[in-house]
């Protein structure tokens, strides 16, 4: 059982982590969309930095059979998620870590692939980040990362900021997280790696209501509080409500940006 507090990104991602695979599928078929854009090649030492329940690390393994694998991130529900997933994975040998991506205890030059898929938007220090996972990569590594991107969910927050009381904190974090090719760019030029491809997926989702804020709930936990408090049950309802009168045949329809980006070492 966690004990981090659910206020913080990592103690929301414990708080909801048994239910992180069943609510967010769609991050299991980006993160084998980032590793298939990785770059042929022999890849023994990999990190996944921010690697939740393991599903970066699953496609790696199933693409390139690593001789190691180092799974970093600073929830320990999440942690538990992966361990039970692919602690005894037969031919690959799995560490796990309980860090930050800014003070990751990993040894510089150590890793021929790095991946981080869907959680860089969750970073707080971008550009410290983008520089502690360059160094952790040998000359000539690679580095494979997946972010939500800039424009998307105009539609939900176009909700929240129609329901009150306003929930500032919700809406901000839209603007905090969400990032576009040119800001990719900069954080991977900064950390002296030569970005190879960087592109941004847009796509239109059509899907129930409740699946949306399942979601939700589980990705931002954090921000979102504790709905089993009657303020935030009373205000989540109030945001289903409308997104119930502004949803069409075909459910809630919103449109979600992927942002990807592949970079090497000099
Ligand atoms: C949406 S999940 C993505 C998990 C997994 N990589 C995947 O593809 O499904 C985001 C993860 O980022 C982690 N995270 C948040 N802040 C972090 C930080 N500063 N350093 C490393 N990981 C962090 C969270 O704990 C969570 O497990």
């Amino acid at each position: 059982m966690s004990t981090q507090r659910r206020d913080t990104i990592a103690g929301g991602f414990s708080e909801t982590a048994s239910d992180y695979d069943g609510a967010v599928r769609y991050n299991l078929e980006g993160a084998q969309r980032l590793v298939l854009s990785i770059p042929p090649g022999r890849y023994d030492d990999v990190l996944d930095v921010g690697c939740g329940s393991g599903w970066a690390t699953q496609a790696v393994i199933d693409r390139f059979a690593p001789a190691r694998v180092t799974g970093v991130d600073p929830s320990e529900g999440m942690l538990e998620q992966f361990e039970a997933k692919l602690g005894g994975i037969e031919g690959v040998q799995v560490s796990l870590v309980q860090a930050g991506v800014e003070d990751m205890p990993v040894q510089p030059a150590s890793f021929d692939l790095v991946v981080c898929s869907m959680a860089y938007h969750w970073f707080q220090h971008r550009w410290d980040a983008a520089a502690a996972m360059a160094r952790a990569m040998r000359p000539g590594g690679v580095i494979a990362i997946l972010c939500s991107g800039k424009g998307g969910e105009q539609a939900y927050r176009d909700v929240i900021a129609d329901v009150e009381p306003i929930n500032y904190q919700w809406l901000g974090a839209f603007d905090g997280n969400l990032r576009d090719i040119p800001e990719m760019e900069g954080y991977l030029v900064q950390a002296g790696l030569d970005p190879v491809d960087i592109w941004m997926e847009r796509r239109v989702r059509h899907v129930p209501v409740e699946e949306y804020m399942e979601r939700m709930r589980v990705v931002a936990g954090h921000i979102i509080g504790d709905p089993s408090q009657p303020e935030v049950a009373e205000w989540l309802a109030k945001v289903e409500a409308k997104m119930r009168e502004r949803s069409g045949p075909r459910g809630w329809s919103y449109d979600f940006n992927k942002l990807y980006a592949i970079a090497r070492k000099p």
